[in-house]
């Protein structure tokens, strides 16, 4: 992106902070299972706390909860306790690393969304309630397009889609597409591509996603950002603990700091898959 069109988007987005009351809820969300959308969450969530922002997860996943293991802490209570009445939301919410906010997801609250839809959509529709405890909501979807999915993507303000650049990765994020324009939603829909190994994989990746909403759903793209593939993620996975704590200089976490970035308006370079990431950081701090 040229210099003139990085400040104008700065100036935009300067412009539509100052619009925008309170609460900004993303949705993150992916057509196929397994492509990174926790450990992207939980690590955005820490990103943004370090740039200054209060933010809460959601465990949006009502199938697999895990949003609790990936963030190393162990809910007393969940959604589970919420949906069915006993609890309210201040109630449910712990403290995670860097002291993030977490509403965990709970083992069988899926057979409970079931019954109780009327009353996850009455929670879906109070998020702005959070609005004291946070200025910003991730929600971990599951993947896929549940009813309950569908509602969450329709509550947010923004919508991140992953991606990894395996086909049916794309083919599913493009079933996601549809779907979402099948049910009016007007949003622009934000990929972020993960487990790439160079930026052009991200950029082909997304170029061919973008290539067919353009021609068969009419849905605006942008390219958010890429991660690149980074065994830190793993290791971390199994520490139980999120690489924005373990692996702080970690490739797959300076992506994550530079995506947090652009979501706080701030347009950087993207960093480098070897060698780059001193020269990001300093770039983020001389930003400021
Ligand atoms: N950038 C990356 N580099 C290497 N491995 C990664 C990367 N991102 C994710 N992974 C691996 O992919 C697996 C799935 O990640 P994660 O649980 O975040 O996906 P998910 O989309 O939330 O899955 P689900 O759909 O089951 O909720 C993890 O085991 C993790 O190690
Ligand atoms: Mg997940």
């Amino acid at each position: 992106m040229n210099d003139q069109a990085k400040v104008l988007r700065r100036l935009v987005s300067q412009q539509k902070k100052q619009e925008r009351q309170g609460l900004r809820v993303f949705a993150v969300t992916s057509g196929k299972g397994g492509v990174g959308k926790t450990n992207f969450s939980v690590n955005l969530g820490l990103a943004l706390t370090d740039l200054g922002h209060k933010v809460i997860l959601f465990d949006g996943d009502l199938g697999l909860a895990n949003l609790d293991i990936a963030c190393g802490v162990t809910p007393r209570y969940t959604l589970e306790h919420l949906l069915n009445g006993e609890k309210t939301i201040e109630e449910i919410l712990i403290r995670g690393p860097k002291g993030i906010g977490i509403l965990p997801g709970g083992s069988g609250v899926q057979d409970l969304a079931n019954i109780e839809r009327e009353r996850l959509i009455e929670v879906i529709q109070n998020l702005s309630k959070l609005e004291g405890l946070g200025d910003i909501v991730i929600i971990d979807t599951g993947a896929g397009l549940g009813q309950n999915v569908l509602n969450f993507l329709k509550a947010a303000d923004d919508i991140i889609l992953v991606t990894t650049p395996e086909p049916t990765s794309l083919t599913d994020a493009y079933g996601l597409m549809k779907t979402l324009q099948r049910n009016h939603s007007f949003h622009t829909i934000n990929i972020v591509v993960n487990r790439v190994i160079k930026e052009k994989d991200a950029r082909d990746t997304f170029k061919r996603l973008e290539s067919a909403a353009n021609r068969f759903l009419n849905l605006p793209l942008e390219l958010l950002g890429w991660i690149y593939e980074d065994v830190a993620v793993g290791k971390a996975i199994m520490k139980q603990e999120p690489i924005g704590i373990s692996y702080p200089h970690s490739p797959a976490y300076q992506c994550i700091q530079w995506i947090a970035s652009s979501v706080s308006g701030i347009y950087l370079d993207p960093p480098k898959q070897a060698g780059g990431i001193r020269g990001f950081l300093t770039k983020l701090l001389r930003s400021f």
